[in-house]
């Protein structure tokens, strides 16, 4: 039986872990197909986040790649970045050239309604690799479309590993709890992502040589990407290096089987500022809330990044 790729949106904020992820998208067509990127205002502001998006569809060679400039600010809450640990540009680390390829006009959040629409229902993967603003502001203006995902497949949150940005909560859901409320409500079939596996897939000397090694651009902007993203946690953590975030969740739609996870119930604090943005994880089943979420506990380190390396070798 012949596999037909997975039909994904990449929602992102580039984030030097969200280029490893497209690119790990972009290097794997047989698995899934890219029909389009919708920026996002998160790790650094919208039109850094959407030039960024571009740099890396060209690093790909893929220049011909659908990329959109979605909102610009969360539902109600102030923006917060997070340039202290991406850089000014989003993606320091090496020097890169501005991008060529156009930014297409429409706004990425009729692209996803758009596309959700036309394409025949349950075919459509989301795959939000930042604040969930885009995605809730879809949901919202378009009802109709909830019944049509076939599933989102998101970074964010934590459990047992808590907050990255505050004691309680994790950046992408901390940047638009309101957002990230009415996805978690949605009904949506999610799979999400947490701290607790992504702080499980830490880069080290010898997986960032490994990429240096390849002796492509690709592989050499990974390495410079990762040698410069790491310094933060290794300072905060104490680690060995950084976490792939973003990436977990396209290598989750290549191989799953490299993942452990529950069926469990996850609500957002978007009341109290003590613990906004928290993703409270029914993990032992203390309540009767209904199942929402296949939160993602447990991954294979080294499958993880043998899949990544041996992806990024072929751009
Ligand atoms: O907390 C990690 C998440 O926040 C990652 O998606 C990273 O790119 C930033 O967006
Ligand atoms: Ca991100």
């Amino acid at each position: 039986m012949t596999r037909h790729p997975r039909k994904i949106i990449i929602d992102t904020d580039p984030g030097q872990d969200d280029a490893v992820a497209i690119l790990l998208a972009l290097a794997s067509p047989e698995d899934v197909e890219v029909l389009g990127i919708t920026a996002v205002a998160g790790n650094v502001p919208l039109p850094l986040t959407e030039r960024n998006a571009r740099i890396i569809c060209e690093l790909a060679d893929k220049p011909e790649t659908l990329v959109f400039a979605g909102c610009d600010r969360p539902l109600q809450r102030a923006l917060v970045t997070a340039e202290h640990v991406h850089g000014k540009t989003g993606l320091d680390g090496p020097q890169l050239a501005d991008p060529v390829m156009p930014l297409q006009a429409l706004h990425g959040v009729d692209f996803i309604i758009e596309t959700l629409r036309r394409e025949p229902a349950h075919t459509v993967t989301l795959c939000p690799l930042g604040p969930l603003t885009n995605i809730a502001t879809a949901l919202q203006r378009a009802p109709d479309i909830t019944a049509r995902i076939q599933q989102i497949v998101l970074m964010g949150g934590a459990y047992f590993e808590v907050g990255n940005i505050t004691p309680a909560a994790e950046f992408n859901i901390y940047v638009d709890p309101q957002a990230a409320d009415i996805v978690f409500k949605s009904g949506v079939p999610l799979v999400v992502m947490p701290l607790d596996v992504t702080h499980k897939v830490l880069t080290n000397r010898k997986r960032i040589e490994a990429f240096r090694a390849l002796g492509t651009e690709p592989g050499r902007m990974v390495a410079e990407w990762t040698d410069f993203f790491e310094r933060f946690d290794m300072q905060k953590y104490g680690s060995e290096g950084a976490p792939l975030h973003d990436p977990c969740v396209i290598a989750y739609l290549i191989r799953p089987e490299l993942f452990q996870g529950r069926h469990i119930n996850v609500q957002i604090e978007t009341m109290s500022e003590l613990t906004m943005g928290m993703t409270v994880a029914d993990w032992w089943g203390v309540t009767k809330r209904p199942a929402n979420a296949l939160f993602i506990g447990s991954v294979d380190a080294d499958g993880f990044f043998a899949l990544l390396t041996d992806r990024i070798a072929r751009l």
